[in-house]
């Protein structure tokens, strides 16, 4: 059977990653969660203390530093050069930070290079903010989901509950918006859905019935 390449673009916390994992499960694929990309150097800078001004010095830690990703079964570890950072890069010192990282240019170009060389040979789901539009133009499949503020913010708490994070609901609320609004309103690959992408919104939706909308797209294209 054809291997085609799946791209889920949306805001903060709408559901992506859940779907996509299990979509990738489903069709045999690769799933690629872009966002840890951000994540892992944002991650490495604080570590490192290099300055998130410092646009050549992130560049130098995509260089530095490998990031690569290893099946799990309930998803995916993340590491550098290495090293597992599934966790560390979901805290919120993180979060907060990634959003001034993904905004610069040399460091998207990098990171999209590299997404566009795992999605090659095709047989990929990848998630993020610009698959559609700038890394997988071509993709055979491209999902934009959405969802209320509220409901993702309640999403997100609850995950938050089980890796023992301690964000109140109103706060995890605030931080959603001003990452969306940083997203979608920085110069290069803006959050923006695709013209020939189909959008779900997923507000009161279950991850099954999402993942059934997304199967039927995709078994129309196989
Ligand atoms: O998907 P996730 O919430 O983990 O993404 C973290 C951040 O990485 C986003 O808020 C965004 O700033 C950045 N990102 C991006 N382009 C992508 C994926 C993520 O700019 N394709």
């Amino acid at each position: 059977m054809k291997k085609i390449n799946i791209a889920i673009d949306g805001p903060a916390s709408s559901g992506k990653s859940t779907v996509a994992k299990i979509l990738a499960q489903h069709y045999g694929y690769v799933y690629t969660d872009t966002g840890a990309m951000y994540r892992s150097i944002t991650y490495l800078a604080l570590k490192t203390g290099c300055s998130l001004e410092d646009e050549s010095g992130l560049v130098a830690l995509i260089d530095t530093y490998p990031i690569t990703f290893a099946p799990t079964e309930t998803g995916q570890d993340v590491f550098v050069d290495g090293t597992k950072v599934t966790e560390e890069i979901r805290q919120p010192e993180v979060t907060n930070a990634v959003s001034k990282v993904s905004a610069y240019q040399k460091v998207r170009e990098k990171l999209v290079q590299q997404q566009q060389k795992i999605a090659e040979n095709g047989g990929v789901v990848m998630d993020g903010r610009d698959i559609g539009t700038a890394v997988l133009p071509q993709a055979e499949v491209k999902v934009f989901l959405v969802a209320s503020v509220e409901e993702r913010a309640e999403r997100r708490y609850k995950e938050n509950q089980q890796k023992g994070i301690t964000t109140s609901f109103d706060t995890l609320k605030k931080e959603i918006e001003q990452r969306d609004y940083l997203d979608s309103h920085r110069e290069i690959s803006p959050l923006k859905q695709a013209d020939d992408a189909v959008r779900i919104d997923t507000t009161g939706m279950s991850i099954t019935e999402v993942v059934a909308a997304i199967q039927q797209i995709v078994d129309q294209k196989m």
